[in-house]
């Protein structure tokens, strides 16, 4: 096949890719984005782009036969997930041994399918994770640079006080106060203004229509809204959807070379493309990164990657759990899916947790606060390419570690609450930590490991990684606001010292 080529190639479109596509794009490089997922702007028959989570259909789920819901069961039964055809639907869900892992495909990724949540990690923790990069630097110019290209806003504290849609939280907060612990703010790409309009009755509902892990047609600013946007209308940046790079090595001529296969709804290849480029960013996710170098590497298309590539990866401790509360303290039938509150535990040194309060948006008052908790798990597990296929060495026994710090932190807001934790709802009543999944999947190409200082990967020139691959395994809050900087400050690098003429 002809090989198409640009000065530029993107591999991915999620938060590190979309940076470096609209920064390239920015400074007159020709760029091209190659993403697997689809182009999310087209409604389907009912109107809508995106389906909720109470009735999923096809547009749900990447490529599966029935949803794969994090919550498996609801009062031990199975009404949560329903079955579907296979489709190239918008949140996936990748299975490893003992750990699977959700991530979003489409143009914008993880950001068509997440929470929204915005949030800075604590300097200090910043610091301990990323010792070599320059935090004054990175709090004073990348972080903000990020939140206002992000779109972060924060709810009207009065507005949260007195909606029902938010009745979930105050009671999670209660209990957290009934037991000492701290309860803060957390800010959103999810639009405020828009979301009072749901609830005034004069917009149509999105967070507050149950709509989030498949898609959410209103009221939030995902990428293809931002940065991507911005990037497309440079008129330096192309986007091809539907392809997925599978190969990438370097040319005799030191440019770089891509295999990519184009499918169709059905997921069958209608077509593999090669593709050249002088400058290659890598923001195919943590999964995706991962499995593209490891799998150079163990081929031998690119033997001189580091050691370390593929190694650091972690869950970001999370762990989900849910709490019965007393008949007298409601959660509310209507409960917007943008979460908006922490407990802030992370500086308890003896067990550091940040847990995000949770959603469960069913339509009926069912008295479960929801959590996922972000522990400051130390586990790390590594990629390998094995048979064909991408592997990680992630262990049972590495997740009881986020578990067994998220109970004890539970086990004190239930002993100060005269509470208990809810036992139907992961699949069979034994279980009442879901701590098999992560939204939060982190390294694989670790900042100054495997990379220099900047994402620059070792071993050779012109190659760059801007996604999540680079945060070694955990930041104690959800990750995308870092990606988003980090990946901001790689470009402002890369772009005054690599691509000048
Ligand atoms: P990201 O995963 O966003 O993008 C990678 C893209 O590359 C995808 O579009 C993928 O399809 C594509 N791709 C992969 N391999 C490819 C290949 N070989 N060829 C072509 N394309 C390829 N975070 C947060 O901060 N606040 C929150 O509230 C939440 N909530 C949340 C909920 C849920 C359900 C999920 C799944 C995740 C979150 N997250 C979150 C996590 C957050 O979404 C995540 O950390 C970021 O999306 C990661 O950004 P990246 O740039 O690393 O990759």
């Amino acid at each position: 096949a002809a090989v198409e080529s640009a000065p530029a190639i993107v591999i991915g479109s999620g938060y590190g890719a979309a940076v470096a596509a609209l920064r390239l794009g920015q400074a007159g490089i020709r760029t091209l984005v190659l993403e697997m997922g689809r182009l999310w702007n087209t409604a389907g028959a009912d109107g809508k782009i995106f389906c909720n989570t109470a009735s999923p259909d096809q547009r749900s789920m990447w490529f599966k036969t029935r949803t794969e819901a994090p919550l498996a069961t609801f009062l031990w039964l199975d009404v949560v997930n329903k079955d579907i055809s296979p489709y190239p639907g918008v949140l996936d869900r990748v299975h490893f041994d003992n750990m699977s892992v959700f991530v979003g495909r489409g143009v914008g990724g993880g950001s068509l399918v997440n929470g929204s949540m915005a949030v800075t990690p604590l300097q200090s923790y910043f610091a301990e994770q990323f010792p070599t990069v320059d935090v004054t630097e990175m709090y004073g110019t990348y972080y903000p640079r990020a939140r206002a290209m992000l779109g972060v806003n924060t709810v009207d504290p009065a507005w949260f006080e007195s909606t029902e849609w938010y009745r979930f939280s105050r009671t999670s907060r209660k209990a957290a106060a009934n037991t000492g612990l701290k309860t803060t703010f957390v800010p959103s790409v999810y639009d405020f203004g828009y979301m009072q309009r749901e609830a005034a009755g004069t917009a149509t509902k999105s967070a507050l229509g149950q709509e989030v892990i498949y898609g959410n047609n209103y009221g939030k600013k995902s990428l293809d809204k931002t940065y991507l946007a911005s990037a497309l209308g440079t008129g330096n940046v192309t986007l091809h959807t539907m392809e997925k790079v599978t190969a990438i090595s370097r040319a005799g001529d030191g440019t770089w070379l891509l295999t990519a296969q184009r499918i169709d709804d059905t997921g069958a290849v209608v077509e593999t493309k090669q593709y050249g480029c002088t400058y290659l960013f890598l923001g195919a996710g943590s999964l995706g990164t991962s499995e593209l170098l490891v799998r150079a590497r163990q081929t031998g298309a690119l033997p001189a990657l580091d050691a370390s590539v593929g190694t650091g990866w972690g869950t970001n401790g999370n762990v989900m759990l849910g709490r019965a509360n007393h008949l007298w303290d409601t959660v509310g039938a209507n409960q917007s899916t943008m979460p908006v509150m922490g407990i802030d535990d992370w500086a308890n040194a003896d067990n550091p947790v940040f847990a995000e309060i949770a959603p469960l948006p069913t339509g009926l008052e069912h008295w479960v606060s929801l959590y996922l908790a972000i522990t400051k798990n130390p586990e790390r597990a590594a990629f390998s390419w094995t048979n064909g296929a991408l592997k990680l060495n992630w262990s049972a026994a590495q997740s009881a570690v986020s578990v067994s710090m998220a109970k004890k932190l539970f086990d004190r807001i239930n002993s100060a609450n005269a509470t208990i934790y809810r036992y139907d709802l992961f699949g069979s009543s034994s279980k009442i930590f879901a701590d098999d999944f992560t939204y939060h999947p982190l390294g694989g190409c670790v900042l100054g490991r495997s990379t220099d200082n900047y994402g620059r990967v070792k071993g050779y020139s012109r190659l760059y990684v801007t996604d999540g691959s680079l945060v070694p395994g955990n930041i104690g809050v959800n990750p995308f606001v870092t990606i988003t900087a980090l990946a901001e400050r790689t470009m402002a690098r890369v772009l005054a010292e690599d691509t000048a003429p």
